[in-house]
């Protein structure tokens, strides 16, 4: 086999096992976070969980690094908020403008109780198609634990995109065994290719959870962005 069949092969039995992996979605989903938004924290914590201070300490590093405008005028979009975690982080950094979606209620109003955000929206499936988030709305959008198997899939970081604004910024974690099941540098290589994200920056194999490390991506949104409209499940 040449080597493009072989990198084809390997991108399609990655898919295959990804679409296995998200088969199971609705009901596993539904009893970890419906059923477990009020122990949710708490087994984070347990299993040592430091994505959301990686990824807000990320996006303040982003925002000193990249913007004029000072950190409480920043607009953050943290997606799939879950119960709030990652606005915290963001909030003890300065960040004021947070606003939250998530794709259940149980979890959105965990968030809302923290009082860090200024909206938090339920039943947004990053999974679906384009949500009425007007486009181009955020400076920078995070997405913290979500990019997990049964969760959303890569074909997800097109909605992210889509709402973050020109010269924004898009930053996400990644579990290692993710990445490794869903073909998810594949959506990457794609988007880059379409003109959707840049790849500025990656932490490779960091700490995330006890039992397993993530990466780290920030993209930037380029200033004439494709509109990022086909191609959603
Ligand atoms: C592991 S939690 C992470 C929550 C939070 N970002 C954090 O780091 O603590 C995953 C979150 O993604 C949400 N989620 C799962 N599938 C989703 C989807 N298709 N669209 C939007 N949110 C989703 C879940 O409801 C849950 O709150």
């Amino acid at each position: 086999m040449k080597a493009p069949d072989q990198q084809s092969a390997r991108d399609q039995t990655a898919r295959q096992k990804a679409s296995h992996s998200f088969e199971t979605n609705a009901g596993y989903l539904s009893k970890s976070y419906r059923d477990g938004a009020g122990t949710y924290d708490l087994d984070l914590g347990r299993m040592g969980y430091c994505g959301p201070t990686v990824v807000a300490e990320l996006a303040a590093a982003t925002q000193t690094a990249y913007f004029a405008k000072e950190r409480a005028v920043i607009t953050i979009l943290d997606a799939g908020c879950g119960t709030g975690l990652v606005g915290l982080q963001l909030k003890r950094l300065g960040f004021q403008l947070i606003d939250g979606i998530d794709l259940f209620e149980e979890m959105a109003e965990k968030a809302r109780q923290t009082r860090v955000y200024r909206h938090v929206r339920s039943n947004v499936d990053l999974n679906g198609p384009p949500s009425d988030h007007a486009s181009a709305s955020y400076d920078i959008t995070v997405c913290c634990g979500v990019f997990v198997l049964r969760h959303v899939r890569p074909q997800g970081l097109r909605e992210l995109a889509r709402v973050t604004r020109p010269k924004g910024f898009v930053i996400a974690s990644t579990r290692t065994s993710y990445v490794e099941a869903t073909g998810f540098d594949s959506e990457v290589q794609r988007l880059q290719d379409a003109g959707v994200l840049v790849l500025v920056q990656r932490l490779n194999d960091a700490r995330y959870l006890a039992e397993e490390n993530a990466h780290y991506w920030v993209f930037q949104v380029p200033e004439k962005a494709s509109a990022p409209t086909e191609e959603r499940p």
